[in-house]
């Protein structure tokens, strides 16, 4: 198969998604890495020339990626995960908004755009943790104790574009962060960034049922295939606080065969969008554009 891998900076030394290239290779595909961040792209020829099996995209909210990932659903080529399931977890408003009309454990959220009318969320809601609603990787997540915190914290989130605002879970400190390959979940614990001198070391932990019923069932409700959900255990049960797309799968057993696996699979059954015109009338005869990115040459790593 030939597959179209975009990476963002951000990830440009991690082993994931990488290794994952590699080992696609390994097994005698065609892999192709763009890095959008960091490169001039004929979009409209490139996009259009739809010579890949599937694009796969690792990038960072709020990143070029996105745009150029969408593109490709938007002319009929499959996407891993699905462009619309991507779209609907990036932006954590969005996210909630759809986590809790479909029943899932979302907590109550808030959204402005200015720091300033967080101000008006009731007292009684508080503690709070304030975030931005494209954040990732615990930036700019806040614990706000009280209103008066607010005017202490709010400043330091100006700049960061839509908030989102939820009353605190309280919790041991721990999330249990679980990733799903290919349906098969598992789960690990990894200290909060909210409390960072918990010190626990990240590892592999049994996954309760309770746990496992509402990850399978944040799939379905996003639609994603490869993904990771922050789970805290609260005073009243398992509260989902944030989902990815392409997560690490850090701790995962096997991870890189098992995504590669998942891939080729995605691929193959193939998540495109049908397109007026269809993917067929808008493929160019011959060209490669991307023979000069070739996973193999390795002039993108
Ligand atoms: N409502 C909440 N209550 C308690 N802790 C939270 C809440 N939301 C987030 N957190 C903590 O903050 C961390 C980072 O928030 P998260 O939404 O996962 O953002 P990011 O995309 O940056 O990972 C979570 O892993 C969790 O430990
Ligand atoms: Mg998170």
């Amino acid at each position: 198969m030939r597959l179209c891998f975009l990476v963002e900076e951000h990830y440009r030394h991690d082993g994931m998604p990488l290794d994952v290239a590699r080992q696609l290779t390994a097994w005698g595909h065609r892999v192709d890495v763009l890095r959008p961040g960091d490169s001039l792209l004929a979009i409209s020829e490139e996009v259009r020339a739809g010579s890949h099996d599937a694009w796969v995209l690792k990038t960072v909210s709020g990143g070029p990626g996105l745009t150029l990932l969408e593109s490709a659903a938007a002319v009929g080529l499959t996407t891993v995960n699905d462009v619309r399931s991507i779209r609907g977890v990036r932006d954590k408003a969005l996210a909630a908004v759809i986590g809790r009309t479909r029943g899932l454990p979302v907590p109550v959220t808030y959204a402005a755009a200015r720091w300033e009318r967080l101000a008006e969320i009731p007292a009684a809601e508080y503690p709070l943790v304030v975030k931005p609603a494209d954040g990732s990787s615990g930036r700019a997540v806040r614990l706000v104790r009280d209103p008066g915190q607010l005017l202490e914290v709010g400043p330091e989130l100006a700049g960061e574009g839509l908030l989102i605002a939820q009353p605190y879970v309280p919790n041991s400190g721990t999330d249990l962060k679980v990733y799903c390959v290919d349906g098969e979940l598992f789960a690990t614990e990894r200290s909060s960034p909210l409390r960072p001198g918990q010190g626990v070391r990240e590892r592999q932990v049994p996954l309760p049922g309770s746990v496992a019923r509402i990850v399978a069932q944040v799939g379905e409700v996003f639609g994603l295939d490869l993904y990771g959900v922050d789970v805290l255990l609260g005073p009243d049960g398992p509260v989902v606080v944030d989902v990815n797309d392409f997560p690490s799968f850090r701790q995962v057993p096997d991870a890189v065969a098992r995504v590669a696996r998942a891939v080729l699979r995605l691929a193959r059954s193939g998540t495109a969008v049908s397109v007026p015109g269809g993917p067929a009338e808008l493929v160019p005869a011959g060209g490669d554009p991307y023979g000069h990115l070739g996973f193999g040459e390795g002039e993108l790593l």
